[in-house]
């Protein structure tokens, strides 16, 4: 049995991931402004992912029994002026979800939800990885950025990123 107060917190995952998906969606137009269509290309990957972390958790909640409730999702309000800033943006975005899915793994861990703790671990993972791979843009930005030459094979690594399936199958 979930708690209300875990499947309210479950409800507003499902929202703050589909509003990262729609802030890398804004970081990807950015992107295609600026003529880097790797790093958009990056972000709208990236985008796809995090819808599929929406779903994922409107899965969770359904295979559970637990209503879910679609919220309006907030416009992306980033200011984004240099190439470095969705970058920026973007690590503490991820810093900031993964403190969301350490809040609802605390509360489940305080009531023994066992079951909804096995499905944030891997959640917790991601997150992990998220940071990473956030960090490891920005000090490819800083190294190569300001160079031009630089700054179009960084562009071109990023756009041999592809979408594949979330890992988690519930
Ligand atoms: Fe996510």
């Amino acid at each position: 049995m979930i708690s209300e107060k875990v499947a309210a917190l479950l409800n507003n995952q499902v929202n703050k991931e589909f509003y990262s998906s729609y802030l890398y969606l804004d970081f990807s137009n950015f992107y295609v402004d600026q003529g880097l269509n790797g790093f958009a290309n990056w972000y709208k990957v990236q985008a796809q992912e995090e819808r599929d972390h929406a779903l994922l958790f409107m899965q969770y909640m359904q295979n559970n029994d637990l209503k879910v409730t679609l919220e309006a999702v907030d416009k992306p309000t980033v200011l984004l002026k240099e190439n470095m800033d969705p970058l920026k943006a973007g690590l503490k975005h991820e810093i900031h979800v993964t403190g969301l899915i350490h809040n609802i793994y605390d509360a489940a861990y305080q009531e023994k939800d066992f079951r909804t703790m096995q499905f944030l671990d891997w959640f917790v993972k991601e997150q992990g990885e998220e940071e990473t791979n956030a960090t490891d843009l920005i000090k490819k930005m800083d190294l190569f950025g300001s160079d031009p030459k630089s700054l179009y094979m960084l562009d071109n690594e990023l756009a041999a990123r592809v979408y594949t399936a979330p890992s988690l199958v519930l």
